[in-house]
């Protein structure tokens, strides 16, 4: 599985490629806010950290579009795919989002499809070419639906007509999302950095290493 970084916060970017387990980054406009950025700097910059990264090759950067409309979609989606050659067009699930995907898997620009609640968002988006669906786990846990169903529900799907559009796994917000969408066949995860540093803590990894040093330190008096 693949492992994408949700955030805009280069210093965070930057970390998690330098841990080596860095394949793409996702963004998007509440995440841009946060930072109080120039969208396009801020994305030229994204693309230049992630350009070797864990794959070797330059890691897919997601960049939303803020128009909701098809027109508005297409002017601000080319807009950002000339910023990097690894820059992924994301659009939102609607109608006017499904249209701009054609539009762009026309134009061999790849998209990301956001905001993706229910699998025949999903069967649509892959139909229009879509090269990565973004199904959000944990808003849908917030209105006590059962996240991981719409994942285990659109890998089924797309297996069952061999349908190439990767699964994201998005709104990912602790450890066991995580390790849940991998088991269920997410192509690729999106995790904020907190959780990518939570999932190297253990309790037995810190007590175990305290107790080496201290037994090593206690024989040889060093
Ligand atoms: O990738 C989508 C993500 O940023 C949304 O996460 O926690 O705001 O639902 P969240």
């Amino acid at each position: 599985m693949d492992l994408y970084i949700d955030t805009a916060n280069l210093d965070e970017i930057k970390q998690a490629a330098d841990m080596g387990v860095l394949d793409g980054v996702t963004t998007n406009p509440s995440l841009i806010a946060k930072e109080g950025v120039d969208y396009s700097t801020r994305l030229a910059e994204i693309c230049k950290v992630v350009e070797g990264c864990a794959t070797g090759a330059p890691g897919p950067v997601s960049a939303e579009v803020i128009a909701t409309d098809y027109e508005g979609m297409i002017k601000e989606g080319r807009r950002h795919a000339t910023i990097a050659g690894n820059i992924v067009v994301k659009l939102p699930c609607t109608l006017d989002g499904l249209k701009a995907c054609k539009t762009f898997s026309d134009e061999n620009v790849p998209t990301n499809l956001t905001l993706c609640f229910q699998p025949l968002q999903a069967l649509m988006v892959a139909k229009a070419g879509a090269f990565l669906v973004s199904p959000f786990i944990g808003r849908l846990d917030d209105i006590a639906q059962d996240g991981m169903e719409l994942i285990a529900g659109i890998r089924q799907i797309y297996d069952n007509f061999g349908l190439p559009t990767k699964i994201l796994a998005a709104s990912i917000r602790h450890p066991l999302h995580f390790v849940q969408c991998a088991l269920a066949g997410a192509d690729v995860a999106t995790v904020p950095f907190k959780v990518i540093r939570q999932v190297m803590q253990h309790p037995l990894t810190e007590s175990g290493l305290e107790k080496f040093v201290a037994d090593y330190n206690k024989a040889f008096g060093t």
